[in-house]
């Protein structure tokens, strides 16, 4: 099992970091392998347009996105954190949505579990994970549940609450990370 854990934030040690590694090192608790990209590091360019993708498959802009399809197609889950930023995920995270593109046409994200991760201080976080949960289903990709933790300051989330019903956000974390295996292992049987 191998899970890739997308971490939409453009700063380090943040609180999306935070809850997306919590869900990282749950499901390496179940024994899975995982890999992690962080946007702050990043160039990604938003898609342009080209059409170039439909049907080959492939995007032609030659960016760090070139690294992240490597990651997405070795993957058998992803985990997709962002900032709730002015009501939806940051500019960052909508960028590599929009250059899923070509992926309509190769369906290479066809059959993924995916899970949304949020952060987020206060207000926008049930529409953002529907907006990740139309990626998701667009793709293909069968989504978890996921987790939301709220919080402004970096670090907040770790004593903040989860989305959920008494849960703080970091035991969504991890009870995010066995759902995605629970959903791997029900998949493969
Ligand atoms: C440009 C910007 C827009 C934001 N918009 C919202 C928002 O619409 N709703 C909200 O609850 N928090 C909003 N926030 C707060 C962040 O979601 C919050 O600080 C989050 O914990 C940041 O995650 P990070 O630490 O991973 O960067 C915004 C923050 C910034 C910088």
């Amino acid at each position: 099992m191998k899970v890739l854990g997308i971490i939409g934030s453009p700063r380090h040690g943040g609180n999306t970091e935070i809850l997306v590694n919590e869900v990282l090192a749950s499901v390496r608790e179940e024994g899975a392998a995982t890999d992690v990209f962080h946007v702050a590091d990043k160039n990604i360019s938003g898609c342009d347009g080209c059409g170039g993708c439909f049907p080959s498959g492939v995007c032609r802009i030659k960016d760090d996105m070139q690294e992240l399809y490597r990651k997405m197609e070795w993957a058998d889950a992803i985990v997709f954190g962002s900032p709730v930023y002015f009501n939806y995920v940051t500019a960052q995270a909508k960028a590599i949505i929009d250059r899923t593109f070509c992926y309509l046409a190769s369906r290479r994200l066809q059959g993924k579990v995916a899970a949304p991760v949020l952060a987020l201080r206060r207000i926008g976080g049930g529409q953002t994970r529907v907006q990740l949960f139309g990626w998701f289903i667009s793709q293909g990709m069968i989504p978890v549940r996921g987790a939301i933790g709220y919080g402004a300051q970096k670090g907040e989330v770790r004593t903040g609450v989860g989305g959920g019903i008494n849960v703080t956000a970091l035991e969504e974390a991890r009870q995010t990370g066995k759902d995605i295996i629970a959903m791997l292992k029900r998949l493969s049987k």
